[in-house]
């Protein structure tokens, strides 16, 4: 069976670990992006160059008429979606409580939480075995990228992502079991402090992180393709009983 993925978010970080592991396990691949066009380029190029089929989409996923163009276009190009991957996410936010912008928590959910449903809500069209799909295809696995700050509400100051992210969980739970019977498995994988873009320019400040090394077990932050990998796993036929479940990717966890 051909196995098409498509990865939100997939120029940077995770992402594009997960398109380029993904590609060499025999997947053709999405790569969706918003400003990272010459990354997501040379991605999909490396892609084809080794022989895989992969190709680079634009779309804003805060917004709703991307997001539907978005798997239009990835189906136009490589066939029916089989595999999606929700790693579009923003950390930036309105830091302590005391300090709430509506409208930053607003476009903070739009992308994080928001988007993601919507990004759901169209492979849930395309790969339930209620809806059908083009091409005949039936079933499909997901894979959307939470956070350990969801079990813990963050570190101090990030109470506004640990709550989108704790959004994600319980989305994915709800979404899993109504999906269940309709042959789409949905789960969220829940990294700890990792090494990418998101985090690399407060990572540079060795203060800041020896503090994180410190709260974490294993006593060192995760690179990206230790969450890719677990990611791969779970959208993979060998994870074909895990459902709404929650991985977490996280060297043991954090204290704070
Ligand atoms: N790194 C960590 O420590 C860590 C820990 C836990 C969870 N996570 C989660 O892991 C996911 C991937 O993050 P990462 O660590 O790989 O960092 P990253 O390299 O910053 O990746 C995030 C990607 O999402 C894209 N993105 C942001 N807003 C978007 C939008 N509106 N539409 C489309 N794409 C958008 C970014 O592209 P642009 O820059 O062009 O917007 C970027 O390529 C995120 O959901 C993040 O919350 C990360």
């Amino acid at each position: 069976m051909t196995k098409t993925l498509l990865i939100t978010g997939g120029a940077s970080g995770i992402g594009a670990e997960t398109a380029r592991r993904a590609a060499a396990r025999g997947y053709n691949v999405a790569i969706n992006y918003r400003t990272r066009d010459t990354e997501a380029k040379a991605i999909a190029a490396s892609i084809l160059a080794n022989g895989g089929q992969a190709i680079a989409l634009p779309g804003d996923m805060a917004r709703e008429a991307d997001i539907v163009r978005l798997f239009e276009e990835t189906e136009r190009a490589l066939g029916p979606i089989t595999h999606l991957v929700n790693s579009a996410g923003i950390s930036t936010g309105p830091g302590r409580v005391d300090a709430y912008d509506a409208g930053a928590l607003a476009h903070l959910f739009a992308v994080n939480v928001i988007g993601l449903m919507l990004c759901c809500r169209e492979a849930a069209k395309r790969m339930s075995t209620k809806h059908g799909g083009p091409g005949g295809h039936r079933g499909g696995a997901i894979v959307n990228v939470s956070s350990m700050a969801a079990t813990l509400g963050g570190r101090l100051g990030s109470s506004a992502y640990a709550a989108s992210k704790g959004a994600v969980d319980a989305f994915t739970k709800g979404f899993a079991r109504e999906a269940a019977s309709e042959g789409i498995r949905v789960n969220s994988i829940r990294p700890g402090m990792v090494l990418s873009e998101m985090t690399e320019r407060r990572l540079q400040d060795a203060a800041f992180r020896a503090h994180i090394e410190a709260s974490i077990p294993m006593r060192r932050v995760g690179q990206g393709h230790e969450i890719a990998e677990a990611i791969l796993w779970l959208l993979s036929d060998e994870a074909s009983f895990i459902t709404g479940a929650m991985l977490d990717a996280a060297g043991g966890g954090y204290i704070i």
